[in-house]
């Protein structure tokens, strides 16, 4: 039998060891749910994956391309920016008509639901465009239009490139009205008996400002379920929730999900994702190598 000479093992040994060494540790690196989309954070009560978030707003947003988009039954529309702080999200249409663009008729529609807990904001305003003069907001539900910060229909149908055309195919204006979502919630374009329709946010801050200057869009206002995120959060989790049966979960790692907190549930999660991630395992394994090799060399 030919054995090869100890030197040999042994620079066989340090290789090994090296190998070993020098290998990437396998850490858990996916997140359980995505914290971006582009440049848009994604924090809870908000998520990409079914299971990750609140289960409320389930379903509602995708990222395609990098652009977050927030779906509902009239289409997806691109989220601009979301603020976390002031519980608000922007919006833009692209198929909707601006003081710079006029566009083919065009409706806003969200769920019951959405409705509810992301309604548009209170500083938006929806502007009725080109009215038939029997548009029930010229008529029986005349109260729906208010005054917009003393802005008039002239100021539109003159001001802005877009909406000369009412004025001109007339020789007159047209009537518009400046109203709030729940108008178009109850109201199809239909029966408003409107042409078009624009909406503008922050409208508190466009008093004295003519509409070439207003903020096109819709700024949705959410409010965020107060379930205990924070203890989750703060104890690593996430928050999400069982997709059968919707029961809010804190996701904490990829062997474990509580109920509560991560941690709180025992210390399995904590045990299982050290045995698989921690260095001291493979340091553990290099140890019993090079000992089980240096005994193989004593004993030559
Ligand atoms: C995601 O949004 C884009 C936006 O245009 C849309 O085309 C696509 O169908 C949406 N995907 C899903 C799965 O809803
Ligand atoms: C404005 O409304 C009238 C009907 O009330 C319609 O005939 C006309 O085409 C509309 N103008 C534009 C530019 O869509
Ligand atoms: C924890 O929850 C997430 C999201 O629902 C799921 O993908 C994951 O498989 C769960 N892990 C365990 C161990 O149940
Ligand atoms: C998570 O850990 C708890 C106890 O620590 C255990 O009762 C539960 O079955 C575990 N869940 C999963 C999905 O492993």
């Amino acid at each position: 039998m030919h054995l090869p000479p100890p030197l040999t093992i042994f620079k066989l040994a340090t290789t090994l060891t090296l190998l070993l060494t020098l290998q990437p540790i396998p850490i858990h690196t996916l997140p359980l749910c995505k914290t971006s989309c582009g440049t848009i954070p994604i924090n809870y009560p908000f998520a990409l994956e079914d299971g990750c978030g609140a289960p409320q707003f389930r379903n509602m947003f995708n990222c395609t391309f990098n652009e977050l988009f927030f779906q509902t039954p009239s289409g997806p529309y691109k989220v601009q920016s979301i603020d976390y702080n002031k519980k608000t999200m922007v919006l833009y249409d692209p198929s909707m008509s601006t003081c710079s663009i006029l566009q083919p008729h065009h409706e806003f529609i969200m769920t019951d639901i959405q409705s509810a807990i992301i309604p548009p904001s209170q500083d938006t305003v929806f502007v009725l465009l080109n009215c038939s003069i029997d548009s029930p907001v010229l008529n029986h539900y005349k109260y729906l239009c208010f005054n917009f910060e003393g802005h008039t229909c002239d100021e539109l149908y003159g001001g802005c490139n877009a909406f000369r055309v009412f004025h001109l195919m007339t020789n007159s204006s047209p009537p518009c009205c400046f109203t709030n979502y729940n108008t178009m919630k109850f109201m199809s374009m239909n029966i408003l008996d409107c042409t078009h329709y624009t909406s503008v946010f922050n409208s508190d801050k466009l008093k004295g400002v003519g509409p070439l200057d207003w903020v096109y869009g819709i700024k949705l206002s959410f409010s965020v379920p107060d379930i205990g995120c924070e203890s989750c959060k703060q104890s690593g989790g996430t928050c999400g929730f069982d997709t059968d049966t919707e029961g809010l979960l804190c996701l904490c790692s990829g062997f474990n999900n509580s109920t509560r907190e991560c941690g709180a549930a025992g210390f399995e999660g904590m045990i299982s994702e050290g045995l698989n991630n921690a260095p001291w395992t493979r340091h553990l394994l290099v140890l019993l190598l090079v000992v089980s090799l240096h005994t193989v060399m004593w004993l030559l």
